[in-house]
């Protein structure tokens, strides 16, 4: 129907959360129908992602966008001209090819991002439903009757608080919550106290990136301290009601197996961070672990995931790049069991699609996730919901960039809800009593 057909597609340079340039990118259809879509960016970025383009002027430090701006405007659109936007799959198809490198170095995966998720919106304005109602009946998702447990960050450090301390999130999931919405308030409260407390011992320092505290703690393990001293403070049971998840992005503090804890003064190799990441776990009311070893250290993440795995999530984002095939390859190591789903580190909507139905076919878990870079696009929470994804990951609980995606998760708990659908929170997590500080 010609309602589904693309008329135009035109990107324009907008800014980020940093203030740094980025691509948004609209795609009109035949009858007017909009989809528009801004493409994210992140700081601690695995080697193995989609390449950026940015253009390496002087000016905006050489993060300007005007290439791939262009190569939206010049290349892409003409190809994508008279496609059906219910076929992402051949669109995205189309963007690779038309790309030609490995890496999407060419045109940019910040140039392919953005148009293959306005693509994904616009096929929903066409048939008049919210993009996470679309994606169950036309484009891979479930009921849509969940929303996704969320992962938020409570203290922001590694490469988004200047290396303060080496581990990037230290972050809370209200396991005990029994709506999303209810998680929200929960968490709204432990970041709250976590601010008392960096208050009243002089410690408030403003916010990293993604909205987290500053971390202006002497060691990491301080940040872990005052996070259950946040949870307490909040009248919540640690462990229990809210349990603690760390993104410790170890490829930023390490490679070929060598760590270099800069805060606790230490360097370690692989099995000396798995050993005090294990401590950590037995220590702490801990649920989740993400690139606890770096994305060139698979033998270390597979002795990890055998020691801890039963009992934790361990999350693959660096080291699996939202890809299919090293979700594969990964599975078969043994080496972590859950996957981040970051659509720029894929570069289409296609292939992150890919990678969350190879984690489903593997045994994997996967949490959908914002970068450090972000804007008022709410795409993610969308994918969250109609695609089925049980965790969400979008930052802190302030600033806009991520207060924008958590309210949306609010608007669609409520349009749920009113059509009289169960509302269950579903993290996908080993079961609560499988963690020792339950008893
Ligand atoms: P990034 O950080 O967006 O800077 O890569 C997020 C993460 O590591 O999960
Ligand atoms: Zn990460």
């Amino acid at each position: 129907m010609s309602k589904n057909i693309i008329k135009s597609v035109h990107a324009r340079r907008v800014w980020d959360s940093r203030g740094r340039p980025t691509v948004e990118a609209d795609v009109t259809l035949r009858y007017g129908a909009l989809g528009r879509a801004i493409a994210p960016a992140g700081a601690s970025t695995g080697s193995g992602e989609a390449v950026e383009r940015r253009d390496g002027d002087p000016a905006f430090g050489g993060q300007d966008v005007k290439g791939a701006v262009l190569a939206v405007n010049d290349e892409i659109a003409p190809a994508l001209k008279g496609m059906d936007v219910r076929d992402q799959a051949s669109i995205d198809s189309r963007l690779i090819e038309l790309d030609g490198t490995e890496n999407k170095s060419r045109l940019g995966g910040n140039a392919l991002i953005a148009v293959s998720m306005a693509v994904m919106h616009a096929a929903a304005a066409a048939e008049k439903l919210p993009l996470w109602q679309y994606l169950g009946p036309f484009q891979g998702g479930s009921n849509a009757d969940t929303l996704p447990l969320p992962e938020i960050q409570i203290f922001g450090g590694g490469a988004h608080a200047a290396r303060r301390v080496d581990v990037q999130d230290f972050m809370v999931m209200a396991v005990g919550a029994n709506s999303y919405a209810q998680s929200l308030e929960w968490t709204a409260e432990v970041y709250r106290h976590a601010g008392k407390i960096m208050a009243d011992s002089g410690r408030l320092q403003g916010v990293a990136d993604e909205g987290g505290f500053w971390p202006a703690f002497q060691t990491n393990e301080e940040a872990l301290e005052t996070l259950v001293r946040a949870i307490e403070a909040a009248g919540l049971t640690p462990g229990q009601d809210v349990a603690i998840s760390l993104d410790i992005a170890a490829s930023e503090f390490g490679h070929g197996g060598r760590y270099t804890l800069a805060q606790d003064g230490h360097e370690m190799d692989s099995d000396a961070l798995s050993g005090m990441l294990v401590d950590w776990v037995e220590r702490y009311p801990i649920i989740s672990i993400e690139d606890p070893l770096g994305e060139d250290d698979a033998e270390g993440l597979t002795k990890f995931t055998w020691a801890v795995g039963k009992r934790v999530q361990v999350v693959g984002d660096d080291f699996l790049v939202t890809n299919a095939q090293r979700v594969e390859d990964a599975a078969k190591r043994k080496a972590c069991n859950a996957v981040l789903i970051k659509p720029n580190q894929a570069g289409t909507m296609t292939e992150s699609l890919a990678a969350l139905e190879a984690a489903r076919a593997c045994g994997y878990g996967a949490i959908v996730s914002a970068r450090s870079g972000e804007t008022e696009d709410a795409t993610i929470v969308h994918l969250g919901v109609g695609w089925g994804i049980k965790q969400l990951k979008v930052g802190s609980f302030s600033r806009s960039e991520r207060m924008v995606k958590w309210n949306e998760g609010l608007r669609i708990a409520e349009a749920i809800g009113a059509t009289g659908e169960a509302l269950p929170i579903d993290g996908n997590l080993p079961p609560r009593d499988a963690f020792p500080w339950g008893h």
